[in-house]
């Protein structure tokens, strides 16, 4: 039995990818490694928690000790890498969280993925999920393609571009096998909502004011998550070793387009006059440092490992408003708390 270690499994994009390979691969055992931070949450498991091929393992990364023994214990045969600190306006108010969780956390684990595995590399990988946001940011014209320069803006890229740099290293320097792609804007179900589109379906369904930051005309690429979830099974399993890959949706859309064909949306969903929510787009204070606009170039993955996105934006906007219309509960859990003094200190 092949044993897969999948960190950050209990947070948006990791929890689609646990689910998939859990169901997909009944000769797997997957482990799901997280602290449980506030965008963990092990709700986003409940139909797959009691397979038998599944196992939650509560630690944390940046624990080089404890990586070293779970290593040891359980002895992966793969890593798929996902846990990370993610969110650009908490690395401007907190780089160094970032710094620890995203840099010396994807060290430690490459560590004890090097001391486990370097008698005999052969049949091993090390999988890390990185974004777009390394690249920095495109003017008006052009994509990102694996050869684009890194060029990160943000503490939170400076910090996901240093980790990538570090797996390519452990690679060249200690013969490690690795994989890396870089992807572009995710939505869906799961999300937390203190991304765009959860936050604002959420305000919308509350009435609430939606803040675009600056004049709204920045661009982003956005894809389905379970369309990543399957393009990171196919990595994992035909990617070639030492090669970046980047996912994308060939789907840009300025925020406040975005925004607009959101409170469309959710007006027909929840039975509302025509333009009744776009009267809570509130424009504030821009994001410093704000990239103008992500568009990946993804004809790599299309080309060589026939990846494509299976949903178009609307239809995944669409199935997303469902999904947070449907779960009230998990919404509300995840805003009580200290999610208010977040949302306090980050918008007012
Ligand atoms: P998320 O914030 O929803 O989830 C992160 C998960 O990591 C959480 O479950 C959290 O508890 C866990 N975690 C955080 N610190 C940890 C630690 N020290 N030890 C163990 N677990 C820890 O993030 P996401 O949006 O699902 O992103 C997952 C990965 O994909 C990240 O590496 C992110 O950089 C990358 N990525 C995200 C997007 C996107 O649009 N969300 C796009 C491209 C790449
Ligand atoms: O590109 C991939 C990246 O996408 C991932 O690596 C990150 O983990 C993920 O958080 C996301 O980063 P962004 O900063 O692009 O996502 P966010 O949802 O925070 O913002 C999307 C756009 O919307 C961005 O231009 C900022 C703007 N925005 C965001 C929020 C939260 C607003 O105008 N108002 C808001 O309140």
């Amino acid at each position: 039995m092949k044993r897969v270690l999948i960190t950050g499994g209990a947070g948006f994009i990791g929890s689609h990818v646990v689910r998939l390979f859990v169901n997909k691969y009944p000769g797997y055992h997957i482990y799901n490694l997280d602290t449980l931070t506030y965008a963990g949450n092990l709700e986003n498991l409940k139909d797959i928690e009691q397979k038998k091929n599944y196992s939650f393992l509560k630690a944390d990364i940046n624990d080089v000790e404890e990586m070293d023994k779970l290593f040891q214990t359980h002895q992966f045969d793969g890593v798929i890498h996902l846990a990370a600190e993610s969110h650009v306006d908490r690395s401007i108010t907190d780089p160094l969280a970032f710094v620890k969780t995203n840099v010396l956390g994807t060290l430690s684990l490459l560590e004890a993925a090097k001391k486990q595995w370097q008698s005999d590399f052969s049949g091993k990988r090390f999988y890390h999920i990185s974004t777009d946001e390394v690249y920095g940011t495109l003017g008006e014209t052009g994509l990102f393609t694996e050869a684009t320069n890194y060029d990160p803006n943000s503490p939170y890229s400076a910090s996901k571009a240093s980790s990538d740099h570090f797996v390519r290293a452990y690679g060249e320097t200690y013969g490690l096998p690795y994989v890396i792609s870089n992807c572009s804007n995710n939505y869906g179900p799961n999300q937390f909502p203190e991304k765009l589109i959860p936050l604002f379906i959420n305000n919308i369904t509350h009435k609430q004011a939606l803040p675009v930051y600056g004049d709204g005309n920045y661009t982003r690429d956005w894809l389905y998550v379970i369309d990543h979830a399957v393009a990171i099974d196919l990595i994992f399993q035909q990617g070639k070793n030492r090669e970046t890959y980047n996912i994308g949706g060939f789907n840009e859309w300025k925020n406040i387009d975005l925004v607009k064909l959101l409170c469309q949306k959710m007006d027909e969903k929840l039975g509302r006059a025509a333009g009744e929510s776009e009267q809570l787009i509130t424009f504030v204070k821009d994001r410093p440092g704000h990239d103008l606009r992500y568009a990946i170039d993804a004809s790599k993955i299309y080309r060589e490992l026939g990846w494509k996105p299976s949903v178009t934006f609307e239809e995944g906007l669409v199935k997303t408003i469902d999904w947070y219309l449907e779960h009230e509960t998990w919404l509300k859990n995840v805003t009580s708390g200290d999610y208010q003094k977040y949302y306090q200190k980050q918008y007012k």
